[in-house]
């Protein structure tokens, strides 16, 4: 929600609130310059001194004027002729002309309605209350992407483009919110919509009927400084009944030209000093720093909506088209999409297709948007959820489980729930299983029993599709066709073999990085940004289907690093192990934020066996700052597959791995990794107490291993395996 409204008024109004700014920048300027420019009064100096020398000089002299910047203009006529100058208040002579400025009113017309009149000035008011609401929509963008008000000046991580947004925005929303909400009150103070309360002082019913007294004996202007100034009006020549008006910082009276004597006054009210203070506090009109600063802030504002649309679209891509989305309220079918990599979009377009071209009304969303009693119309609700790291939620269904739990109760409309995983993961389409079994638990009735899609396949989305058809009393063909990510073609630079000797030949394949595109790097898609632990997507010749590598590489060490096992009959393991330097292979990069060391000083107990130490030793050599790091590393004989020992004994030298615990299964005296950790326990245990975090990366029955031995070592504390999952402290990439 919060999104959506910083994202649509930040498009329709980016045109409107680029001008405003830009503008509003350039006239930021002037103030200041007008402050170095004009000639200021001396301190001390009063008007019953500055008005005689000006008078001196311009014996017509009918106003005398101050602006908040302490420019001092005279106007008089002489002989019949209005003249005006810039005052040296020091002399009294006109020393610049006092005509306005042709480019700041040009720019002030821009700036308040386009050149357009009234209907330009509410179409610069509608954007500046764009400008308000993107600038407060953003603050609770960015304290909630910084994890809460504390962190507002956290260090930002991910593309260029998304943290130059938020590094800007940061700074300069405190300007924008001022001027937009000053602009919105100026704006309403010019249609009347505001009360004006000026005090005026009731005209004198009597004055002396003389003229003549001399200006630097008037008692009231000698108590007024030039400072305070604002304005002085001289009485009309030869009419005695006419007064000096004197207008100050405090208020405004009337002078009798035959006395001096001061008839009436008026403080100004408390709501003119509002009034004035928001004037001031938009133009820098005798603020002239804070305009600038104000103005320097606005500039932000183009280059946050040219990073604001690189951010959009970035997250728009690899999401399918989905056409024809029909509003929540009036659709007899939600269709809920649950989605990490993208493609669970790519089946519910297919899905929304179908059910579309069947007569019937569809709304898609993600799971995260799901908001029961908006449903109004709907007869039924389908989930799509993937699955992610060890059975949880993917991206776009963040928040789904805790919102069901907290409805009132589940929608009258029933459900059901397809699950898109990876049979080769333990927690197979557990995000899915938890998420039917909540809605069981909350009553919601049973459109279609729990069904899964093992990795992707069509097939089994069809013969699912052909259910709901049949539950709908409808026919539904689905016909999926998968969109494949956008793939680049990798160069193998170098590769070093090992396991020969024991029947596990293995090559640690070294790709060039593949040169990045502008767009890229603003965005950070593809391979412009990654991390050890990232996925690679493999294409295999002769198979449609992607086979995913973890990567022991992160951008910054100017490579792609794989690790491989050759499977006896394996397609892209065969043809990935037979590369030679200069081949190219195809691939694509999938995230995998779950498996990450964090950006914690707290200690890292990295536990892998076989390549699974692929990923782990990537988090080492990109340990440059010095995090203890304890590898516990299984392997079959140091003498054929100990990966990256080669580089182990620099990395301890450079401390980027605190301690090497190696664990060999093939001996007289087979030893497996959870054997190590086991003969470790107490100094484990130790570190685990103290906050580390345990990462696990291999094959399945090694990581139950592990967890069975961690389980042991950690029962004494209280702790266990599940517990420090809970906390995020214990992550397994496996496989
Ligand atoms: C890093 C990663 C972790 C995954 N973890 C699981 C899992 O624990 N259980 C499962 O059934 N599938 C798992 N999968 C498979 C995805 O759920 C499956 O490929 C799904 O179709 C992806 O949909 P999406 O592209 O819309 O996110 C995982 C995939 C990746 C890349």
């Amino acid at each position: 929600m919060i999104r959506a409204l910083h994202r649509w008024p930040g498009l329709l109004a980016a045109a409107l609130v680029t001008m405003l700014a830009l503008s509003g920048a350039a006239l930021s300027v002037f103030p200041a310059a007008e402050r170095l420019a004009a000639p200021q009064a001396e301190a001390g100096l009063t008007v019953a001194t500055l008005a005689p020398r000006i008078q001196a000089v311009y014996p017509g002299v009918e106003q005398i004027r101050r602006s908040p910047s302490g420019r001092i203009t005279a106007y008089w006529f002489d002989q019949g002729t209005p003249g005006a100058a810039v005052i040296d208040p020091a002399t009294g002579q006109g020393v610049a002309s006092a005509d306005p400025n042709q480019t700041l009113r040009w720019l002030t017309n821009l700036h308040r309605s386009l050149f357009l009149g009234d209907g330009g000035r509410i179409a610069m008011a509608a954007g500046a209350a764009a400008m308000l609401v993107l600038s407060l929509s953003g603050v609770l963008l960015v304290a909630r992407r910084a994890g809460g008000w504390r962190h507002w000046f956290a260090r930002l991580r991910g593309p260029l483009a998304g943290r130059l947004h938020v590094e800007i925005a940061r700074i300069a929303v405190v300007g924008l919110v001022l001027s937009s909400t000053t602009a919105l009150w100026m704006t309403a103070s010019t249609f009347d919509l505001l009360p004006d309360g000026v005090a005026v002082p009731a005209m004198p019913a009597e004055v002396s009927g003389e003229t003549g007294f001399a200006l630097d004996q008037m008692v009231v202007l000698e108590e007024t400084s030039v400072a305070e100034l604002r304005e002085l009006s001289f009485p009309y020549p030869g009419d005695a009944t006419d007064t000096f008006t004197l207008k100050t910082d405090r208020g405004t009276g009337y002078l009798d030209q035959g006395t001096g004597a001061l008839l009436a006054w008026a403080d100004l009210t408390g709501w003119e000093r509002v009034s004035e203070t928001v004037y001031m506090l938009h133009t820098g009109q005798g603020a002239a720093t804070l305009g600038l600063v104000l103005g320097l802030m606005a500039l932000g504002v183009p280059a946050m909506g040219v990073t604001g649309v690189l951010v959009w679209l970035a997250g728009r891509r690899g999401r399918a088209r989905i056409r024809g989305n029909q509003p929540a309220g009036r659709a007899e079918t939600i269709l809920l999409v649950g989605s990490e990599g993208g493609s669970t979009w790519g089946f519910a377009a297919t899905l929304h297709a179908a059910l579309t071209q069947a007569g019937q009304s569809v709304h898609v969303a993600p799971m995260s948007s799901f908001i029961p009693h908006r449903y109004a119309a709907a007869r039924r609700v389908i989930m799509l959820a993937a699955t992610y790291g060890d059975g949880a939620a993917p991206a776009s269904a963040k928040g789904f489980l805790d919102r069901l739990v907290a409805a009132d109760r589940a929608p009258d409309a029933p459900l059901a729930v397809l699950g898109f995983g990876d049979r080769s993961f333990p927690a197979y389409c557990a995000f899915a299983k938890a998420v039917a079994s909540a809605a069981q638990a909350k009553g919601w009735p049973e459109l279609l029993p729990l069904d899964t899609i093992d990795r992707q396949s069509p097939q089994d989305f069809a013969r699912w599709g052909r259910a709901l058809g049949e539950a709908m009393g409808i026919e539904l063909e689905l016909s999926h066709q998968p969109v494949l990510p956008i793939t680049e073609t990798l160069t193998l630079v170098s590769r070093r073999d090992y396991g020969a000797e024991v029947q596990a030949p293995t090559a640690i394949l070294r790709f060039a990085l593949p040169r990045a595109t502008l767009w890229q790097r603003l965005t950070g898609l593809d391979f412009a940004r990654f991390t050890a632990g990232d996925l690679i997507g493999v294409l295999p010749e002769g198979s449609a289907v992607p086979r995913l590598y973890s990567l022991a590489s992160s951008r910054r060490d100017g490579f792609i690093e794989i690790v491989v096992k050759k499977h006896p009959g394996g397609l892209c393991s065969g043809q990935l192990t037979a590369l030679e330097p200069g081949d190219t292979v195809t691939a694509f990069l999938r995230r995998n934020p779950g498996f990450r060391p964090g950006r914690s000083r707290a200690p890292l107990i990295l536990i892998g066996a076989g390549t699974g130490i692929g990923p782990l030793a990537g988090f080492v050599r990109g340990n440059a700052r010095r995090r203890p790091v304890h590898l516990f590393f299984g392997m079959r004989h140091p003498d054929s597959d100990f990966f990256y020992g080669e580089e182990m004994p620099a990395w301890r030298d450079e401390r980027r791995l605190t301690r090497l615990v190696t664990a060999v299964s093939r001996g007289a005296r087979p030893h497996y990794v959870q054997d190590a950790l086991r003969g470790d326990a107490a100094e484990v245990s130790r570190l685990i107490r103290d906050g580390a975090r345990v990462m696990v990366c291999g094959g399945r029955n090694m990581a139950a291993g592990v967890a069975e031995a961690l389980a042991e070592i950690l029962a004494p504390s209280g702790l266990s395996p599940a517990v420090l999952k809970a906390e995020g402290r214990y992550v397994e990439d496996v496989y």
